[in-house]
Formats: structure tokens, sequence, C-alpha cells
């Protein structure tokens, strides 16, 4: 794999260090969709892909969970001062689809602190879905304001400003196949 600035997918800047390989990404979505297949044994699976930073992770994982499901996503607005006074969050795009009486399995490219996982999941409850999960492919447990429970996590990541595998630095560099740290 190519990460000197010669890579053109870099824009010239310097990996500073790949943080999960594209072989270590593709092992633990295949665990990662077991773990989710035997959770779920019965009932109406909605998989909810929380856009943009988790198209790529979810493409892979849905087609390692191994039992009928449907997918949407869903595009929260990003926090201003009205929203954290609020402290709701507004959907910016909203699933198309019923959330009453499904499992419902809400995935996330990364939890820095949480706020936006802990506003999203306050805002689904009210739809009255059977279940409500979270499925993170990366934790960086700094959660010290919303203890939201992520039920299902890839990998706890280090404190560093991650790219890669759907993860973007203003909008770029979400194309890269593994998740590396610029320099
Ligand atoms: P939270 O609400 O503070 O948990 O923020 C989570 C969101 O921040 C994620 O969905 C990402 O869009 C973004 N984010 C947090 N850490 C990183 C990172 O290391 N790289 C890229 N995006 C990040
Ligand atoms: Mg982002």
């Amino acid at each position: 794999m190519n990460t000197d600035t010669s890579d053109p997918r870099l824009l010239g800047r310097a990996v500073r260090r790949i943080v999960f390989d594209v072989d270590e990404l593709a092992a633990r979505v295949r665990e990662l969709g077991a773990e989710i297949t035997a959770a779920y044994p019965e009932g109406d699976l909605l998989v909810l892909g929380l856009l943009k930073g988790s198209f790529i992770f979810l493409s892979d994982l849905v087609r390692e969970i191994r039992r009928p499901l449907q997918v949407d996503f869903l595009v929260a607005s990003s926090y201003g001062a009205e929203t954290v006074s609020s402290g709701a969050v507004r959907l910016v795009y909203d699933p198309e689809s019923t959330l009453e009486g499904k499992h419902i399995l809400l995935v996330e490219d990364i939890v820095d602190s949480g706020r936006t996982l802990k506003r999203l999941v306050a805002l689904l409850a009210t739809r009255h879905p059977q279940s409500l999960e979270i499925c993170a492919l990366l934790h960086k447990h700094l959660a010290t304001e919303a203890d939201v429970s992520t039920k299902f996590v890839g990998f706890d990541a280090p404190n560093e400003f991650l790219v890669g595998y759907g993860l973007d630095h203003a909008e770029d560099f979400r194309h890269i196949p593994f998740i590396a740290s610029l320099q």
C-alpha cells in the first residue's frame, strides 16, 4: 500500500501512521457482522447509517450480517449554538422507514464526545423501536459528557485525528481504504 506523499489520494499530505490497515478492518468487520447476526435471532432489523462518515463501514458491515435486514440512512445537523441549548438534534434527512416495532441498529463511524449519538438516540427512541443499539467502528472513549452505550464497537481509537474508510478531514480522504493519522 502506497502511503507516501506521492499517493495522489493524499493531496500531498504524509501519513504519520496507518492505524488500521485494510486487512485489520476487513477482519474486524467480519467479526462484528457475526456478533450482530447472533444478537438478532428474530424480528425486523433496520440498519441505520449515520451519514456521511458511516458509508463505507456500513456497506462492508451489512454484507457480513447473515440474516434479513433493511438499510436506511439519516443525516443529522452539526451542532450549532441552538442545538446545544435545546439538547435536540435536527434531522436533515429523516429515514423513510418506520422505526416502530423494529430492531434499530444505528451505525456510526467514530464516537468522540458522544454528543451526536446521545441526541439521536433520544430522538429515535420517541419512535418506539423494539430495540435501539449502536454499532461504532471506532470509539475514542473520551465521552465525558455523554455516556451513550455502544453495544458493538470495532476498535478503541487513539486520541489522534483519523481519516479514511469513510472518515474525513474537511470532506477529504473518505475514500482511502485504510485508517490513518496524518502528519
Ligand atoms: P461526537 O459527537 O463528539 O462523538 O463526534 C462524532 C463525530 O465527529 C464523528 O461522527 C465524526 O464525524 C467526527 N470525528 C470525531 N473524531 C474524528 C476523527 O478522528 N476523524 C474524523 N472525524 C472525527
Ligand atoms: Mg465528519
